[in-house]
């Protein structure tokens, strides 16, 4: 084949036997199931161009995370402009707020967006070079109750399409002052052996030590078994915070584990972030993750408000509720396939389907005049619930004869009722 896709991007198409994630009826339920939950807890739609200016995502995400530094689709347009692909959702979105001047009438803003994000990974199983997220964000709540009850939503939203098997990481980086201190202790600490640790891990000692205890290595993190613990580094408010975030969650009876090496990769957080694992997905098993973010609304010009957010991979979620065999719903089929004999026939049933439709029948026609067993097996490929064959004596009595694909049983009903026997 002459045109394929480059690596790391796919198609969604209607049914994919082989691989099932990428059936496009699957992707539509865990959408729906998205706009219920987001419904449920207040937040409302935003959406934002694909591409933004590149220092957005520079100067917000930051420099020395793996985002910006290796990952971004950037390029020049025609007006020399530095553009880049949006690599996340949190930066677009508070450019928008502040852009659109959304927190002039409330300084309370709940948002949402679904659609892709571009980041030049290492494409393998798990992780695409263009991914889809369901990005949550609140605006203007610097309380406790906000950063749970975000994470209450995504565990409900996670229940609802039906994943079982899924564990909340939970930890707190406290203010800039804190991780300033904290990183001073994690250096001193690592000093003794900075020439064992992996090369991504030495350049990131002076970088962005924080994120060496990120690391894969088993070998870094053997080093980092006695390392002090961020949570002792947090100042009296901040553990006030996130001792209330823990409370909060117990009380919803939610889940979760501390894991005090939680830092994340992105530069805007403080305070809470977590992260949620499934089982069953293999290496790149993270399939949400967020935090709070209050200084990022202020450094991209805005008011000095509170935020905090989550992200949510839909490739990942779709393959966990696969692996974990959760209960999906089948693709959507039409009630009626029709299949005229004749131009009388044709002309009839081509009318008779409008009518249908405007009574939310789903339903649809031969327009191939085929010959009969050919057209019979592409209605059975297509999983209609009901065929009928509509020739000069169908025309004539008003009767049809609907055949129950699944259970081969056939049933006539006057034109008259059909609208009512397929709405049963
Ligand atoms: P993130 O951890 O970079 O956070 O991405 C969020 C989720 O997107 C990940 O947990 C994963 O499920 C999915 N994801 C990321 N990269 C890929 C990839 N290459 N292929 C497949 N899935 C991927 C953020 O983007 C933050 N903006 C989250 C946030 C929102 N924080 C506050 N608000």
């Amino acid at each position: 084949m002459k045109y394929k896709l480059p690596p790391g991007v796919f198609d969604i198409i209607p049914n994919d036997p082989k691989e099932k994630w990428r059936s496009s009826y699957l992707w539509q339920y865990v959408e729906k199931t998205i706009r219920e939950v987001t419904r449920l807890y207040g937040y409302h739609e935003i959406r934002t161009p694909l591409f933004e200016k590149t220092d957005l995502f520079t100067r917000s995400v930051g420099e020395s995370s793996d985002i910006v530094s290796k990952e971004m689709y950037t390029f020049i347009d025609k007006g020399e402009r530095s553009l880049t692909l949006r690599p996340e959702g949190t930066a677009p979105i508070m450019r928008a707020v502040v852009e659109n001047g959304l927190t002039n009438q409330s300084t309370v803003q709940k948002l949402f967006t679904i659609g892709p994000m571009f980041r030049y990974e290492r494409s393998q199983a798990g992780r695409y070079r263009q991914h889809h997220q369901l990005s949550v964000e609140s605006v203007g709540y610097s309380s406790p109750e906000q950063d749970a009850e975000l994470i209450d939503m995504i565990h409900t939203l996670y229940k609802r399409l039906g994943i079982k098997k899924m564990m909340i990481q939970l930890n707190s980086i406290g203010t800039p002052k804190n991780r300033e201190k904290y990183r001073t202790a994690l250096q001193q600490y690592l000093q003794k052996n900075i020439d064992s640790l992996s090369e991504d891990s030495q350049k990131r000692f002076h970088t962005n030590p924080l994120r060496i205890l990120d690391s894969k290595s088993p070998n870094d993190q053997q080093l980092l078994e006695g390392a002090p613990s961020i949570l002792d580094h947090l100042d009296e408010e901040s553990n006030k915070h996130f001792t209330k975030v823990q409370e909060l969650l117990k009380q919803l009876e939610i889940p979760f584990t501390i894991n005090e090496k939680l830092v994340r990769g992105l530069d805007y957080y403080n305070h809470t972030v977590f992260e949620i694992t499934a089982e069953e997905l293999g290496a790149h098993n993270t399939i949400g993750a967020g935090g709070r973010y209050d200084g990022l609304i202020k450094a991209l010009g805005g008011a000095d408000l509170p935020a905090v957010g989550f992200a949510t991979g839909l490739e990942r979620v779709i393959q966990t509720l696969l692996n974990q065999q959760a209960e999906l719903p089948p693709p959507t089929t039409s009630s009626l396939f029709l299949v005229p004999l004749g131009d009388a026939a044709r002309q009839y049933c081509f009318t008779l389907l409008h009518q249908l439709r405007q009574q939310n029948i789903s339903c649809e026609m031969d327009f191939s005049g085929r010959k009969l067993g050919k057209v019979m097996h592409y209605a059975d490929q297509i999983d209609t619930k009901y065929t009928a064959v509509f020739g000069d004596d169908e025309l004539t009595s008003k009767q049809i004869k609907l055949k129950n694909m699944e259970t081969g049983e056939s049933t006539t009903v006057s034109i008259e009722d059909l609208a009512r026997t397929l709405n049963a």
